[in-house]
């Protein structure tokens, strides 16, 4: 966060940091200019110890810079907390990402006698801006402090977005990103600086996202924007949007249950507009493919992360049943680097809830520069994903506030689904298939409402499970990745230490693990596989493990064969696996909370991972 203006900067910069909380991180502190010098208050923990630590201090100042850190470069102190401060004092800065060579860097400058007293590579940046700025006349009509942080960041290797003031500079203030966002806020003759328009949006009329290898400058009640080579650039404003209800808990007791009851909304939500007039198929707005592109394509590449990636892996099943392309899932932060070979006719698409996701972004730009085309799926309007993609879908689930994705993995889900349809439409999808699958999807969001009517009884199993500290969550088909899904949630919010497996796999060594204290959770609700998948859950039954299982419809007998049963509403085919989700989400909630963990904010975690 920054913010400069005529206003108390304290406040300002409380209220934005709480309103990034939800992006995860382990300590906090503000920098305010008071007039002589900085005030720099810092405390490890949440928001709430920053304030306590700030107390009646007298923070005052107009101008101010603040940060919540998740930690990268050493461990969570204070002493590594922002702002972080160059050893001569004459520099402050917020910094998100990571700079690769600070090693090298902190070599020279300590050559020069600027030492860093914390173990991060932030302190390290600060100190180059700091030894820049001392070079610097002022020369050539540039600000001296505005030069001094261009020509220290042609020195840097890696991932910033930066805010950074200079006691020399008071009424300056300069951010700068490369692949950290960074945006800046105009409000009335005051200016925000912040990696996310919650930040400052209920301050903000008009936003400018910065692109990488950009600077703003704020002096004399005025900005400007130059790139690191000094072009000056004229960026394009967008309107801010402030919709405070969506980012209150609005009765709900955390964010991730407001978030998973918005299911039927947020799905509605992802559909609206993009069925065909003859109810046969669907259509997106944004693709940017002409139909003769779209048939061209003879391979789907997905590239995702955590959850996203299994939202991807239940598209794969989704476009190959009914488009018939071929789909591979990578993770992003392996195919960026693997030089996997691709043909022609390949579309590489990256799949972020946040857009913002830097290892789902490389992979982006990796496949772009090979000229490849790709398209994205994000919930990031205006994110860094959606505006280096060639094309995409958004998802319109609105801001999710809790760490653990859950409406926008169903939402992806369902612009999967959606998009096998489109697909298969150009091809050999019937309009008569293609119908009953479009009604499918019309029906979701009331059959998730009734998957939601389980929450009583899921926490009652929930109840039973609460003490267990390892699970396998497992499933067939399209409800493995569910599995995997499931087994992720499980970990994020409960601390519980689960595996999701292709349930046939378990005897393939897994099962060795399996025991009275090592639980299956079942996602039995692929019809096609319902034989198959007993048999699973005998060979786990049998080595003592207790069996939950999810069923929907006639299960064939499977629940009788399990010690806790979750009953789910029967759906197509396409649809199942959304509905199945439900289960899982609510199953990992309930066990967060028995197990007194802060499901909303896990330890450790981070919503936005802007860091490799
Ligand atoms: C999901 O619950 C996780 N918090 C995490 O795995 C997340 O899905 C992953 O970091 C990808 O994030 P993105 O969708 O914003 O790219």
């Amino acid at each position: 966060m920054g913010y400069l203006g005529r206003r108390q900067a304290k406040g300002i910069l409380l209220e934005g940091l709480r309103h990034l909380e939800y992006r995860g991180y382990d300590s906090t502190g503000i920098a305010t200019w008071e007039g002589t010098d900085f005030s720099v208050v810092r405390a490890v923990g949440h928001l709430d110890a920053l304030i306590e630590k700030i107390g009646d201090l007298e923070i005052c100042g107009t101008a101010g810079i603040g940060h919540t850190r998740w930690a990268t470069h050493g461990a969570i102190t204070e002493g590594n907390a922002h702002p972080h401060r160059s050893c001569d004092g004459k520099v402050v800065i917020v910094h998100n990402g990571v700079v690769e060579n600070f090693l090298q860097i902190g070599t020279f400058l300590g050559a020069q006698n600027y030492r860093s007293s914390s173990e991060t590579d932030s302190e390290v940046l600060a100190n180059l801006i700091a030894y820049h700025c001392a070079k610097e006349d002022g020369a050539g009509g540039h600000s001296a402090f505005l030069e001094g942080v261009r020509r220290a960041l042609l020195h840097v290797r890696g991932a910033y977005g930066i805010v950074a003031m200079h006691v020399d500079f008071p009424g300056e203030m300069v951010g700068a990103r490369n692949s950290s966002p960074l945006i800046l806020g105009i409000g009335d003759g005051e200016f925000f600086f912040s990696s996310d328009t919650a930040g400052f949006a209920s301050h903000a009329k008009d936003a400018i996202f910065l692109n990488d290898g950009e600077m703003a400058h704020l002096v004399g009640g005025d900005f400007s924007i130059c790139t690191l080579s000094r072009e000056r650039v004229e960026a394009a404003r967008r309107a801010v949007e402030w919709r405070e209800a969506l980012v209150e808990k609005n009765g709900y007791a955390h964010f991730m249950l407001k978030e998973i009851y918005e299911q039927p909304t947020t799905l509605r939500n992802a559909m609206r507009g993009r069925f065909s007039p003859d109810g046969s198929g669907t259509h997106f707005g944004g693709l940017q493919m002409s139909t003769r592109e779209l048939l061209q394509i003879d391979r789907i590449v997905f590239c995702a992360c955590g959850s996203a990636r299994f939202a991807c892996a239940i598209g794969e099943y989704l476009i190959e049943r009914i488009a018939r392309i071929p789909v591979e899932v990578e993770y992003a932060s392996e195919f960026r680097y693997r030089n996997a070979p691709l043909d022609k006719n390949t579309l590489v698409v990256a799949v972020s809830q946040s857009g913002e996701t830097i290892d789902t972004l490389s992979a982006l730009l990796e496949a772009k520069r090979k000229g490849f085309r790709v398209m994205a799926i994000t919930n990031g309007v205006g994110s860094s994903i959606a505006r280096e993609a060639d094309g995409g879908i958004y998802q319109h689930a609105g801001p999710e506030i809790g760490v653990a994705a859950t409406k926008t993995f169903t939402s992806q889900v369902c612009l999967m689904a959606m998009l096998a349809i489109h697909l298969g439409r150009l091809r050999d999808l019937s309009c008569e298939d293609g119908t009953e699958m479009v009604d499918a999807l019309q029906r979701l969001p009331s059959l998730v409402e009734e998957a939601l009517e389980l929450d009583d009884a899921v926490r009652s199993v929930a109840e039973k499970y609460a003490h267990c500290d390892h699970m396998f969550f497992l499933g067939r088909q399209s409800m493995f990745p569910v599995a995997m899904e499931g087994a992720l949630k499980l970990k994020e919010v409960a601390y519980v230490h689960a595996d999701g497996y292709a349930a046939a796999e378990m005897k393939h060594g897994p099962i060795a693990l399996i025991g009275k204290d090592c639980p299956a959770f079942f996602l039995a609700c692929d019809g096609r596989m319902l034989e198959k998948i007993q048999s699973n859950v005998q060979e786990v039954r049998a080595r003592g493990a207790r069996i939950v299982v999810a069923v929907c419809g006639d299960d064939r007998g499977v629940s009788s064969v399990a010690d806790d049963v979750l009953i789910l509403p029967r759906s197509h085919d396409i649809t199942q696996a959304l509905i199945s989700t439900i289960a899982v989400q609510l199953f990992a909630y309930h066990m967060g909370v028995l197990r007194g963990c802060n499901v909303d904010c896990p330890r450790n975690l981070a919503k936005s991972v802007t860091v490799e």
